[in-house]
């Protein structure tokens, strides 16, 4: 049995497709989701479907015991709309085994500050033909561990960055669980 934790900070649309795509699955389990965020959305997901959730501050988010105890036997992390960066200790402990998703061709348009709409509009005001998806790992860089899966969709002369982010989060939906279960079969 393999075990993946999702440390998310908001809505977690991606964390419930990921729930969802592992229920009942005899290998790969949801074990946890974690959140900075006492009243992201993402909690209630998880409270929705039975999955345990833990709540930590950005100041726990430092402490190596609190960190490493809660991740306790866990295989993967996967952050989903996780907005803070990883403390080195813990990629570490999970060197090659932190995915992230980006909602953007990178190395185009990610980095501080690249978050959410933020992304969608900068991708239109640049006048990009094409935008998209990419999951990465996690380093030490916002944005910039090695890349393993990018897709991309056309951007329409009509697009706003909503409806930018409607297709590209369809994308999201789409793609991230089945990569992540392609690199928890690899661990
Ligand atoms: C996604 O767009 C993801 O690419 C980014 O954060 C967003 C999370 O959205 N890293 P949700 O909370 O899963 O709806």
């Amino acid at each position: 049995m393999k075990n993946i934790a999702i440390l998310a900070s908001g809505t977690g649309t991606n964390a419930a497709k990921i729930m969802d795509h592992f229920i009942g699955n005899p290998q790969i389990f949801v074990s946890v989701v974690a959140s900075n965020n006492d009243t992201a959305g993402v909690l209630d997901e998880a409270v929705e479907r039975g999955v345990p959730t833990a709540i930590f501050s950005n100041e726990q988010l430092h402490d190596e015991e609190i960190m490493l105890n809660m991740l306790h036997g866990i295989d993967l992390i996967v952050l989903a709309g996780f907005m803070r960066k990883i403390p080195p200790f813990l990629l570490e402990e999970f060197e090659d085994r932190i995915v992230n998703i980006h909602p953007a061709l990178l190395p185009k348009f990610g980095g501080k500050g690249m978050y959410g709409n933020k992304v969608h509009e900068a991708v239109i005001e640049a006048g990009e033909k094409q935008t998209g998806i990419t999951i990465h790992l996690v380093n030490e860089e916002y944005d910039e561990g090695k890349i393993l899966f990018q897709e991309s969709i056309p951007v329409k002369q009509t697009d706003t960055p909503e409806s930018l982010a409607m297709r590209v989060q369809k994308l999201e939906h789409e793609h991230f669980p089945k990569i992540i279960q392609k690199l928890v079969r690899s661990l």
